[in-house]
Parts: C-alpha cells; sequence; structure tokens
C-alpha cells in the first residue's frame, strides 16, 4: 500500500493514518510513505514530519514548484514511474486532501489499475474557479474508496452517482491530529512567546489566489488588518505565496510597519495550534482552519466566498464573509461583545477518524 502527500496540509491528514498502521505492525501488512515534493521549504514541509511524528518518506518525489498543469503532469509522471518499479505491485494508493499532488497521484494509480483510497472525499465548495474543487471532483471520479469527513461529502457523492458501496463516513482524520496534539500546544505557549496577551489577540492566515493574487483586494485587506490591529494585537503567519504576493505589489513594508500587526513566516504545526487555541478569533482563507477552530471553538470568519466544508457553519464556529469587509467587521464587533454564535460537536470528529480509515483500507485491500 502506497501513501502520498505534497503539501502542508496533506501532512496532518496523513500522520494519525500512518500512527494507526504503524501500531498494526505486521498485520498492516507492507507500506510506504511517498512526497512529492509540491511544498519543499522546510517550514511548509519538515517541521510537520518533525512535530507530527511521521517518519521519514521513502521516496521523495521533488516536484516542486510550477503552473498548475507543470505541478501536476510532474507528480503524474514521477509517479506512474514510481508505481511502475515497484514490486510487488502496490494493493492500492492512499490520497488525502484536494492539492494538486492529491489529484495526480490518484490519476497515476488508476490508469494503472491499482485501486485509490481517498481521505477526505466529497466535499464540494459549487467553485469551480478553485483548483481545489476540480482536484475533488476528479480524484472522487476514479477514485475506488471515498472516506468521507463530514455528512456533506455523503450528499454530494450520492448526487453525482457515486456507488454508495464505495463511500464510508469516517470522519475528519485532521481533528485526530489535532486531539493528539492539543496538550503540546498548549504546553509550548506560543502567544506569551510573542508577547500575546491568551485570549486577547487575533490570528489570521491568508493565502487563497482569490484574497492575495489581487493588488487592490490585498490592499483592502492590508487596510482592514490595520483597523483590526487597532482594536486587538494581530499575528499573520504568511504563507510563502501571501509574501511573495505583498512584496510583489508594495505592500509589505505597510503591512510590517502596523502597530500591533505581527507578520510572521508559517507556524508549525504545534505552534499554530497553541496560537489557534488561545486566539479570541481567527481570520482565514484554509479549509483545516475552518474545522480545527470549530472543533475547539474558537470563532473564525472565512474570507471566501464559499466553503466546501458546510459542516463548520452549521455546527461550527464558521461565517463565511465572503470579501465583504463590513461584514466581517460587524463580526469582529459580535465576537468581542461576547454575541457571536457557540458550536456544538461534529458527528465522528471524535479523534478515531484514521482507525475507520485503516479498517476500511485492510477490509478492502487485504491484511498482509
Ligand atoms: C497548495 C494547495 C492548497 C493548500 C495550500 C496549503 C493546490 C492547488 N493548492 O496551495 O489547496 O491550501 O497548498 O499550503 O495544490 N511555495 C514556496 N515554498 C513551498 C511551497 C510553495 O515558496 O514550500 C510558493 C511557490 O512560489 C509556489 C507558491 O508558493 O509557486 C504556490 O505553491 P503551490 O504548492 O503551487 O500552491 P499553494 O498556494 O501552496
Amino acid at each position: 500500500m502506497i501513501f502520498t502527500g505534497g503539501a502542508r496540509p496533506n501532512f496532518m491528514k496523513l500522520a494519525p493514518i500512518l500512527h494507526v498502521m504503524e501500531r498494526l505492525g505486521p498485520e498492516a501488512g507492507a507500506w510506504c510513505l511517498v512526497h512529492t515534493g509540491q511544498h519543499y521549504d522546510p517550514g511548509m514541509s519538515e517541521i510537520f514530519f518533525e512535530q507530527l511524528g511521521i517518519r521519514s518518506p521513502d521516496v521523495h518525489l521533488g516536484v516542486g514548484s510550477g503552473t498548475h498543469g507543470a505541478q501536476t503532469a510532474r507528480v503524474l509522471a514521477a509517479f506512474e514511474e514510481l508505481l511502475l518499479k515497484r514490486e510487488p505491485r502496490p494493493r492500492g494508493v492512499v490520497v488525502v486532501g484536494d492539492v494538486n499532488s492529491t489529484m495526480a497521484a490518484a490519476l497515476a494509480a488508476v490508469k494503472l489499475l491499482i485501486p485509490v483510497a481517498h481521505v477526505e472525499a466529497g466535499l464540494r465548495s459549487f467553485d469551480r474557479t478553485m483548483p481545489e474543487e476540480i482536484n475533488r471532483l476528479v480524484t472522487d471520479a476514479v477514485a475506488d474508496l471515498l472516506l468521507v469527513s463530514e455528512p456533506s461529502g455523503e450528499e454530494n457523492l450520492r448526487r453525482e452517482g457515486i456507488d454508495e458501496r464505495k463511500v464510508h463516513f469516517v470522519g475528519n482524520v485532521m481533528i485526530d491530529t489535532l486531539v493528539e496534539r492539543l496538550a503540546d500546544a498548549r504546553g509550548v505557549d506560543a502567544a506569551t512567546e510573542l508577547g500575546l496577551p491568551r485570549g486577547g489577540f487575533a490570528l489570521v492566515t491568508l493565502h487563497r489566489p482569490s484574497n492575495v493574487d489581487h493588488a487592490d483586494r490585498l490592499e483592502r485587506l492590508v487596510e482592514f488588518l490595520g483597523g483590526l490591529a487597532a482594536r486587538l494585537p494581530v499575528v499573520f503567519p504568511a504563507h510563502p505565496r501571501t509574501r511573495a504576493r505583498l512584496e510583489e505589489f508594495g505592500l509589505l513594508e505597510r503591512a510590517s510597519g502596523l502597530p500591533r500587526l505581527l507578520l510572521r513566516e508559517p507556524l508549525g504545526y504545534v505552534q499554530n495550534l497553541s496560537l489557534m487555541a488561545d486566539a479570541r478569533l481567527v481570520i482565514t482563507d484554509s479549509g483545516g482552519i475552518q474545522e480545527e477552530t470549530s472543533h475547539l471553538g474558537v470563532p473564525c470568519l472565512t474570507f471566501r466566498e464559499n466553503t466546501e466544508r458546510p459542516v463548520t457553519v452549521s455546527h461550527g464556529t464558521n461565517t463565511i464573509v465572503g470579501h465583504d469587509l463590513e461584514l466581517a467587521a460587524g463580526l469582529v464587533d459580535r465576537i468581542l461583545s461576547g454575541e457571536y454564535k457557540q458550536g456544538r460537536p461534529i458527528p465522528r470528529w471524535d479523534g478515531r477518524a484514521a482507525e475507520r480509515v485503516v479498517e476500511v483500507l485492510l477490509d478492502a485491500w487485504g491484511r498482509g
């Protein structure tokens, strides 16, 4: 069996599954871990392996950055070559999430008639301008096992006519990792280390093209963050793409100079979790952070027009704000005055999802 990942959010999803496989030992049969190399900066990759206790990848494909076509093609070609060389032939390939590496590895495997399992199947934003939506649609269309994290995933797959025998509602593996690491995170107290009052600051992460690739929009966001920082301290760990755009649009100096706004490098998993758990509010365009804040009960404003994770809105603490900065400012008022909604528990986000994933995999593909 081959587990594959390539970008930062993949590693948090793989970690608990690999831990279950390790615990099972020989009973789980032979398996290996392949890193496509989509994310390559140590702060975007290696630190997650260290902090999440993931073993070093058995194979690193080193594909790096590029246009969507080029990056996808490089993973497709390199992963196919690896599969062709592999002896014995893998029982199956496991892909997670919705990044370019996910779709490319799935395509390479199915073309060689190797079964594919997709962890986090069925999520849909219904927005085909997002590269991740295309990756989700393609991956789910070809996968043999669709492992779903929230109820909307089952509905979406049913509507798309996917055979329901392939679909398994296992829960959210990302929450397994959170549950596993929360005590470590509370221990590091990243807020105090940054000079931030616990429970009294905002955490901001923005990296999606829809927010950071347009000069006007990014400028308005920087202005908004300046206003927010006038109300409470703000920490903004910037993805490499975001930092590059701030620089390109001549906004980096302005953003770095805002009083009480700490612009930082991307954080490790444990530091980020520590800040999330202690934040008064979180502003994001990430998928995973909508889920993590919902589980933690921390208010989250999502700066996107939609979400593929609707349970974070119906049950969790998430609100979809789009690009409406006035709406966002109003919600910040509500959060700071204690009038914002409270979340409630989400089914199967219980820290046991990876066990259910492995059970499905071994039932389908055999144990030894
Ligand atoms: C990818 C995923 C996105 C996920 C995000 C999390 C796709 C389509 N998108 O977006 O769903 O939320 O990862 O981080 O797969 N770069 C570096 N160092 C790195 C990685 C990237 O400097 O280690 C820079 C490069 O300039 C690169 C740009 O970031 O061109 C974008 O990286 P890429 O992997 O293509 O997509 P992300 O925007 O990170």
